[in-house]
């Protein structure tokens, strides 16, 4: 039997569906223990899991090093990687906003060179020329975005709001809601075609598991 290979988002999302898949009789008790080893097995069941930097899933799965990924859909639309998604699992939801002071909403829709700090460049330039019609300059960062308009940086920022408690505690707010964003599965298209039955069973588990 050949091995399907899941690339999992390392942090909550590889330990939420570690859980998922628990419940379908998939496990791997090697990925419990605390250890710097990178890829597991479950030798009996036929599948591999390894942990990745989330950034990196799509392209495991898109070169085919892994079969399937387990990633935010914020990943996917930054990284537009040719695969599948097939799958949203409902867990790890948050969205995608426009933040900053309250008084850059008077900047918003205007054609003034907005200045945008975001780790997700592709996502604000999408929103800002395509929707919003409104021409930007990008300044990408790679962590504590919110910082950027508090330090004079940027006007606003977009990034990932999940509580929204790290805004609200830095004086800034969502300005603009741009889109929901959950954990998605997604599908190398050639294993898609080869492993086909597996594959399918493994999904219409897990979406029965994701409508409950
Ligand atoms: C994310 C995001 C926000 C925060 C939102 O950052 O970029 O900073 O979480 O969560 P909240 O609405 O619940 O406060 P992450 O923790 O991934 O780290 P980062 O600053 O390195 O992006």
């Amino acid at each position: 039997m050949e091995y399907i290979t899941f690339a999992l988002a390392k942090g909550r999302l590889a330990e939420q569906t570690m859980d998922m898949l628990e419940q379908l009789g998939i496990t791997c008790d090697e990925m419990k223990k605390d250890s710097r080893k990178l890829i597991f097995a479950n030798e009996e069941l036929g599948f591999k899991f390894f942990l990745a930097k989330a950034t990196d899933v799509p392209t495991y799965v898109e070169y085919g090093a892994a079969d399937i990924g387990i990633v935010g859909k914020d990943t996917l639309l930054q990284e537009n990687r040719n695969l599948y998604e097939v799958l949203d699992l409902g867990f790890g939801k948050c969205r995608f906003a426009v933040a900053g002071y309250a008084s850059a909403r008077a900047l918003l829709g205007k054609n003034n060179d907005l200045r945008v700090a975001t780790k997700y460049p592709n996502i604000a330039k999408e929103y800002f020329y395509h929707k919003k019609h409104q021409t930007i300059e990008i300044i990408k960062l790679n962590g504590s975005v919110e910082l950027a308009p508090i330090v004079g940086l940027s006007d606003v920022i977009v990034d990932i709001v999940e509580t929204g408690s790290t805004l609200k505690a830095n004086g800034l707010e969502v300005l603009e809601d741009i889109c929901p964003v959950s954990a998605r599965l997604v599908v190398n298209r050639v294993s898609m075609k080869l492993e086909h039955k597996r594959i399918a069973k493994l999904i219409s588990g897990l979406r029965e598991l994701a409508a409950e």
